[in-house]
C-alpha cells in the first residue's frame, strides 16, 4: 500500500479497513516519523508514527522494517497507547531517531525554509545511516524484548501462503528518486522501496494498492499544479492540516496524470480513492456500492478507463468502516 500523490492520502484509513475486511497474518511498516497516519476508529482518533494502522484487527501481528526508522520513546508510547504490545515487533536494522538528528534539522535553514521539512530528524539520521555511523534497534536495551526479524518472518509466512500487508508512508511524488527533488522526503517512497525497506523480493508481491485522495494535498513547498487559492479551498472545505505539523495544506483539483505517473512507477494494480465525500458531500457515510449516485459513479469509471486499474475501494467519511468497497484484491 503505497500514497499516490503527496502524502496525505489517507492511507492509514484505508490499511485499517483491509486488515479488518481481508485475512493478513502480518502487518509492517516502512517509512519513518515524519510520517502520521491517523485512523479513526469506532470513535477513537489515532495518530500513528510508527505501529502500523493495522493495529486495529488484534488478530494481525506487527512488524516494523529493517529500512524503517523510530524513534524509541515515541514508538513504545505509541505501542502501550493502542494496545500492541505482545504482537508487535521491531527489526533489529531498524535505525534509530536521536535528539541530535532533530537538533541538527532545526537548525539548518535548506531543510526548514526550501525544504519545509516536518523537521523530526529523519533526513539526518539517514544521513548518519549512509555515513554507518546510526545506532539501529538491536543496539537499544529498552527495545531487546520486541526485537525479531521482520524480513525473516514476513517471507516465511508468504512460503506457507499467508498473507502480509505492507504499509508504505507519505507519498510517489515526495519521494527521494522520483518526486519533485529537491522538495522532497529523505527515502524513496514508491513500492519497489517498501519492499525493499521489509527485505521481500519482487517476485513475492500479489498486488499493489495505490491510494489517491479525491483531491490533491501538498505540505511545504514545491510544485503543486492546479493549486488552488486559500479562499477558493476554504470554499470548498478542502483545507487540511498536517498531522505532524498542523501546518495547512495546500491544495489542488485531483489531477489524472499525476495518478497515471503514479500507477505507472508503482505497478499499480489496485486503488483507493479517500475523501470523496469532501468533493461529493452526498456519499458522506455511504457503504453499500448501490447507493452510490450517478455523478459520482461516472467520474469512478473515468478515473479507472483513464488508469486502467481497477477501484477496489472509496472512502465516504473519517470512520474506517465509512468505506464503499468494490472490487477484489487477489
Ligand atoms: P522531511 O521528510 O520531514 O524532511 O520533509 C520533507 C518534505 O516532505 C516536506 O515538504 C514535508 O512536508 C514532506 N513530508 C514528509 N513526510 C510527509 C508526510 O507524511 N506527509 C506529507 N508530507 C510529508
Amino acid at each position: 500500500m503505497v500514497g499516490g500523490f503527496f502524502g496525505d492520502e489517507g492511507k492509514g484509513k484505508v490499511v485499517a479497513y483491509l486488515a479488518l475486511k481481508k485475512k493478513f497474518s502480518l502487518a509492517i511498516r516502512g517509512g519513518a516519523i515524519n510520517a502520521g497516519h491517523t485512523v479513526v476508529y469506532r470513535g477513537r482518533t489515532w495518530k500513528l508514527r510508527s505501529v502500523p494502522s493495522a493495529f486495529v484487527n488484534p488478530g494481525i501481528e506487527l512488524g516494523i522494517a529493517a529500512g524503517a526508522l523510530v524513534k524509541v520513546d515515541l514508538l513504545l508510547r505509541e505501542i502501550e497507547e493502542t494496545g500492541s504490545a505482545g504482537r508487535i515487533c521491531v527489526d533489529g536494522m531498524a535505525g534509530i531517531i536521536e535528539d541530535h538528528h532533530v537538533e541538527r534539522e532545526r537548525s539548518s535553514d535548506h531543510l526548514a525554509k526550501t525544504v519545509g521539512s516536518t523537521l523530526q530528524g529523519v533526513g539526518e539520521a539517514m544521513v548518519d545511516r549512509v555515513r554507518r555511523v546510526l545506532r539501529l534497534a538491536r543496539d537499544v536495551e529498552t527495545l531487546r524484548n520486541i526485537i525479531c526479524d521482520v524480513s525473516e518472518k514476513a517471507n516465511t509466512y508468504l512460503s506457507e501462503g499467508r498473507d502480509v500487508l505492507i504499509e508504505g508512508t507519505q507519498g510517489t511524488f515526495l519521494s527521494l528518486y522520483h518526486g519533485t527533488y529537491p522538495y522532497v522526503t529523505s527515502r524513496d517512497t514508491t513500492a519497489s522501496a517498501f519492499l525493499s525497506e521489509v527485505g521481500i523480493g519482487p517476485k513475492m508481491v500479489g498486488d499493489v494498492v495505490v491510494v489517491f485522495k479525491s483531491y490533491v494535498t501538498r505540505v511545504g513547498p514545491g510544485p503543486l499544479r492546479g493549486e488552488l487559492p486559500v479562499d477558493e479551498a476554504v470554499r470548498l472545505g478542502w483545507v487540511e492540516y498536517g498531522t505532524v505539523t498542523g501546518r495547512p495544506r495546500r491544495v489542488a483539483p485531483f489531477d489524472i496524470e499525476l495518478a497515471k505517473r503514479a500507477v505507472m512507477l508503482n505497478s499499480a494494480t489496485a486503488i483507493a480513492i479517500t475523501k470523496l465525500d469532501v468533493v461529493f458531500p452526498e456519499v458522506k457515510g455511504v457503504r453499500d456500492p448501490a447507493k452510490l449516485p450517478g455523478r459520482v459513479r461516472k467520474w469512478i469509471d473515468e478515473v479507472e478507463a483513464a488508469l486502467k486499474v481497477p477501484v477496489i475501494m472509496l472512502g465516504t467519511g473519517e470512520e474506517v468502516e465509512d468505506t464503499v468497497y468494490l472490487g477484489e484484491l487477489e
